[in-house]
């Protein structure tokens, strides 16, 4: 996405991953602001739909004043309110071919994106002006409900994704590629995996060395790392794993420190501070498939519902 760079995370983390990471790892561009969907950039946009609005409502007053029997889609201003639902609907599923083919010079991205919400806003009141507030038979019931999940998705969609980014800097300093997750785990794990190594000689235990007397510390830690910390740097994390909650997580590494060596310490605080980046990638995970999952409704629905409209406008002008 736009709103992140590629840099070098700050501070000084004991974690080396970050030398062969660095260029896969990234954090929010801008300090104080990040990138929402709804900024002042819409206010015309806003102005206009309300005027559009306005106008619509204006002629819907009218029209059902002129007709004796109600306002219906089969009488002309009904069939045109259907004719703009109908139109303001392909539009906003035009986003999607503008999205495949971000060369093509008919409008930014983003005057894309305000069309889209706006206009599609716009087309609910037009298809309840068509309809006259009636939703007929099982056809036209069935358009309708598909077209409220497409709009409900829609609207909910777009709150995700104007509150998410601003929740993932708040709460995540340090950011990575959602495709690049892998790779930084595997590099968070390999770079734990030296840390213990580096005071245990080896992360599996020797037969010999294992029960010998004055290995207990090494024992202790390889046994923690393996059946606890290790785990939890694999690319499934375990479910009900103690390091998925950062308090429980600090009294474990609390507790394992006491039972070790000082000359251990540097190493469980590295696999500790490995550990707690794991988790922010974690959460950063759930952050993002909530940014992208959403849109698993709202696109099928759409085409549903666009598929739904023709037959619709089919078997209203022929049948
Ligand atoms: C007739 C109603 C609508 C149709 C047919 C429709 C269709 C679509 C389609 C096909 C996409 C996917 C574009 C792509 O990523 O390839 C999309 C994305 C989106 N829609 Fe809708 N939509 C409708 C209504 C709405 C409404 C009411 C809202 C919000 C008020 C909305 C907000 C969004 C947003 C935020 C995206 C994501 C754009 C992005 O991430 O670039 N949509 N819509």
């Amino acid at each position: 996405m736009a709103f992140f760079r590629f840099s070098r995370p700050a501070g000084n983390s004991p974690c080396s991953v970050y030398d062969g990471l660095c260029c896969l790892v990234y954090t929010p561009v801008l300090s104080d602001a990040v990138p929402v969907i709804i900024d002042k950039t819409h206010r015309t946009w806003a102005i206009l739909s309300i005027v559009a609005l306005a106008v619509l409502a204006g002629l819907y007053g009218w029209y059902c004043m002129v007709s004796p029997d109600g306002p219906r889609g089969g009488s002309l201003p009904g069939l045109a309110f259907g004719i703009l639902a109908a139109a303001l609907m392909v539009f906003a599923g035009l986003l999607a071919a503008r999205k495949k083919m971000p060369r093509w010079r008919l409008g930014t991205a983003s005057w894309w994106l305000k069309g889209h919400i706006w206009l599609s806003l716009l087309s609910l009141p037009a298809t309840l002006f068509h309809t006259g507030f009636r939703f007929g038979g099982p056809l036209g019931q069935g358009l309708m409900w598909v077209y409220l999940v497409v709009m409900v998705s829609g609207v909910v969609g777009l709150l995700i994704q104007q509150y998410v980014p601003r929740l993932m800097k708040v709460t995540l300093p340090e950011q990575a590629i959602f495709e690049q997750l892998p790779v930084v785990t595997r590099g968070l794990r390999e770079t734990a995996d030296d840390h213990v190594a580096g005071v245990c000689g080896s992360l599996f235990a020797d037969p010999e060395e294992e029960g010998a007397e004055g290995f207990e510390p090494q024992r202790i830690l390889r046994s923690f790392y393996l059946k606890t910390a290790r785990p939890f740097l694999a690319e499934a994390v375990p479910e009900g794993s103690p390091l998925l909650n950062p308090t429980q997580s600090q009294g474990v590494f609390a507790q394992l420190g006491e039972a070790l060596p000082e000359q251990m310490l540097t190493a469980v605080q590295a696999v500790e501070q490995v550990v707690d980046e794991r988790r922010q990638l974690i959460s950063q995970l759930k952050l993002q498939r909530w940014l992208h999952g959403w849109l698993v409704v709202h696109v099928p629905i759409s085409i549903a519902l666009l598929v739904l409209g023709v037959t619709h406008i089919v078997t209203a002008v022929y049948f």
